[in-house]
């Protein structure tokens, strides 16, 4: 028997140990409700512990988040072997699955009639859906034609196509049959799309007969055939039909519809490997052609789930707008992959913000009812000059979240979008990420539903995610009110794993600049309440319309032509696209400049050669370019002349001829 003064102790302790233990379960339990593998976490009780518990024990946090979210063939042995230093990444090693099975059949096991897709076609009110038994028989048909035809298990096929079911059945088909998807968006020139082509080594490429888009047809078939002029590797052309138009059909020519028709509904899904590749998608540098980022199939998917859930509160049986093209990443993680992992309905966007009118995404929100939404501030700020009314005309109810990607959104705009098209009552996810990162690393959310959001900033790091500043010397910044170069000191396990057909260069660009780090290429800014916010690109990589486009890309482009003796790019910033390109040019001697065509055929070329949005806004004819003497040119020079900032040129000292910086700003008043 205890003494008299240590039962009443024991006691006291008793129940405070059973108080401590029903309000630490009551907080398990509010935790596990938001994520259910968080159960097994240690010491986890809310949503900060998780953040810090994703990041300190970050393997436990992504194998309880692997095993929980995904479906295994074969369940992995090890969760990570990675070494940034030395670029190598891998996930979930040992494990089997097919992705196809699991944004499909496992849906189709739980709930067949459910709606996967609505198609927003480019007429209003006429859209398509289709539920998950219909995509996975449309999948099952295609990967069976597609294996028939001979594409196995590493190959890499080319997708040309604009946001569709059938594209959507295209990626998973690939993915189905162990083949590797190349999505080019299709707003691509044939030029640039038989770059890719070849790079990718594609031996088989899927389109549609025409696109059509803001009421307008667009010959994607024509454009195929003169891409594929220059790739002997291609085979064959899958062509499906989206208009009643023919088109020519040569011998490689195969059509799609017809086709798949014959073929079963079953399709057995090859077990693939957590590190084989799902696909590759290209993306601009500051430097050379454009890269082929290569990400592969568990970690890519579990990271594309996981952030669509979270960072957009996305609950079962909402349906999630999000409008991006299916040819940039945005639409691989977030129109296609994390909706159709979460059992998701979501709406593929065909057309374009103002089209028929300026009240097209709501007029769409209202009839598809969206619960989500998701787009680019460059629609924003275009939407926000027409005003209200065509806002204000359409029942906006059902969103609950708002998300912006891309580029930098500007306080106006995130005002706007906040109070005008949320009526106040969304909160406004600005997400940070980029082609490498694979999904959303930076946004407001997950955090508690009412913790503060501060416009224009990209806030927090997601699970898994630790951010860290550069300063110039290449430290950690150690304090937060900085900024720096954008780094992230782990590993996750959306990231890409390499460059198609060049691990050096993905080593060069984002391992060794910082080693042991990812280099982002971005600059941030971190607040003294740890919040991050995107100040842009460190590199010459500028972002036209939340378009990403190297200005040496262009450059290249401009000085082929005959007329040109050099060049030199840069962004400008710009009310609507966030980035205009402005270019200098030298013209060869005896060339007159007087001839405004000779400035028409320069922007034709690069859309000819790249793509419409690549295409300079402004061209100034110059008789030199600023250059240092050992030849480089000095682009922060004609950025400040171009900005109006003539007090700001900075040290001129290692200049060549100082004159030319003078003629420049003499032509550039002239001009503007
Ligand atoms: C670059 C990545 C993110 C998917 C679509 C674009 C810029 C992206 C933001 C943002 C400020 C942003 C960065 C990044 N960027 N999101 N929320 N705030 N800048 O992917 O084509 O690979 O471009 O877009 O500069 O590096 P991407």
């Amino acid at each position: 028997m205890l003494p008299c003064a240590e039962r009443v102790v024991a006691s006291i302790s008793r129940r405070l140990f059973r108080s401590y233990l029903s309000v630490s379960s009551r907080r398990r339990c509010n935790i596990t409700a938001f994520m259910p593998e968080a159960a097994g976490f240690d010491g986890v009780s809310d949503r900060s512990t998780l953040q810090d518990f994703s990041v300190s024990n970050s393997e436990k946090f992504w194998a309880a988040a692997a095993r929980h979210r995904l479906s295994w063939i074969r369940t992995f042995d090890a969760v990570r072997d990675c070494d940034l230093s030395r670029g190598k990444i891998k996930w979930f090693e040992g494990g089997k699955l097919n992705v196809s099975v699991n944004c499909l059949d496992r849906h189709v096991h739980t709930c067949p009639d459910k709606v996967a897709l609505i198609w927003e076609r480019d007429e209003p009110g006429s859209e398509v859906k289709v539920t998950y038994r219909e995509l996975l028989d449309m999948t099952c048909r295609l990967g069976n034609l597609l294996r028939r035809r001979g594409v196995k298990r590493g190959d890499c096929v080319t997708i040309y196509m604009p946001p569709c079911p059938m594209a959507v059945a295209s990626m998973l088909a690939c993915a189905r049959i162990g083949a590797a998807h190349n999505v080019v968006f299709a707003g691509f020139s044939a030029e640039a799309l038989s770059e890719r082509i070849r790079d990718a080594q594609s031996s088989t490429v899927i389109t549609v007969n025409q696109g059509v888009r803001g009421g307008k047809l667009v010959e994607l078939k024509k454009t195929v055939d003169e891409a594929v002029q220059s790739c002997p590797t291609v085979q064959q052309v899958f062509v499906a039909t989206r208009t009643e138009n023919p088109v020519l059909m040569a011998a490689r020519d195969v059509a799609l519809d017809e086709e798949m028709l014959k073929e079963d509904v079953v399709c057995e899904p090859e077990a693939m490997d957590s590190e084989d590749v799902l696909f590759l998608l290209y993306t601009s540098g500051s430097t050379g052609k454009p890269k082929g980022l290569v990400h592969t199939q568990a970690g890519y998917l579990l990271y594309a789930a996981l952030t669509h859930r979270y960072v957009f509160s996305y609950q079962d049986g909402d349906v999630f707008g999000c409008v991006a093209d299916i040819g940039w990443i945005t639409g691989h993680s977030y129109t296609v992959y994390g909706p159709l992992a979460n059992g998701g309905t979501t709406v593929l966007f065909e057309s374009t913000p103002i089209y028929p009118d300026p009240g097209r995404y709501w007029e769409m929100v209202q009839r598809l009812k969206i619960n989500q939404f998701y787009g680019a501030p460059t629609a924003i700020r275009l939407l926000l000059k027409y005003g209200d009314q065509w806002v204000r005309k359409y029942d906006r109810s059902t969103l609950k979240t708002l998300g912006s990607v891309g580029e930098p959104i500007n306080t106006e705009a995130w005002e706007w979008y906040h109070t005008v098209v949320g009526d106040g009552r969304c909160p406004v996810v600005d997400t940070w990420w980029q082609t490498e990162t694979g999904g959303i690393c930076i946004s407001p959310k997950p955090s508690d539903p009412d913790a503060e959001i501060i416009p224009g900033m990209a806030m927090r790091p997601f699970f898994g995610i630790k951010p860290v500043l550069m300063d110039t010397e290449g430290n950690v910044q150690s304090s937060s009110d900085t900024s720096g170069a954008l780094c992230i000191a782990q590993p996750w396990p959306g990231m890409a794993r390499t460059i198609h057909n060049n691990h050096q260069r993905f080593i060069e660009t984002y391992c060794q600049p910082h080693p042991g780090y990812f280099f982002t290429g971005d600059g941030a800014y971190c607040s003294k309440e740890g919040y991050y916010q995107i100040t842009g690109r460190l590199d010459d990589v500028i972002n036209v319309s939340g378009h990403r486009i190297g200005t040496a890309e262009i450059e290249d482009v401009v000085n082929q032509c005959p007329v040109v003796a050099e060049s030199a790019v840069i962004g400008y910033a710009h009310d609507i696209k966030g980035e205009g390109v402005f270019a200098f040019a030298v013209l060869k001697q005896g060339v007159d400049t007087q001839y405004g065509d000779v400035s028409q055929q320069l922007k034709d070329t690069v859309s000819k050669k790249i793509a419409k949005y690549a295409s300079p806004d402004h061209i100034q004819f110059v008789k030199r370019l600023p250059k240092t003497r050992s030849g480089k040119i000095m682009r922060r020079v004609l950025r400040k002349i171009v900005e109006g900032d003539l007090e700001g040129l900075g040290d001129l000292s290692t200049l060549d001829d100082p004159t030319a910086v003078q003629e420049i700003i003499q032509g550039n008043s002239e001009l503007c």
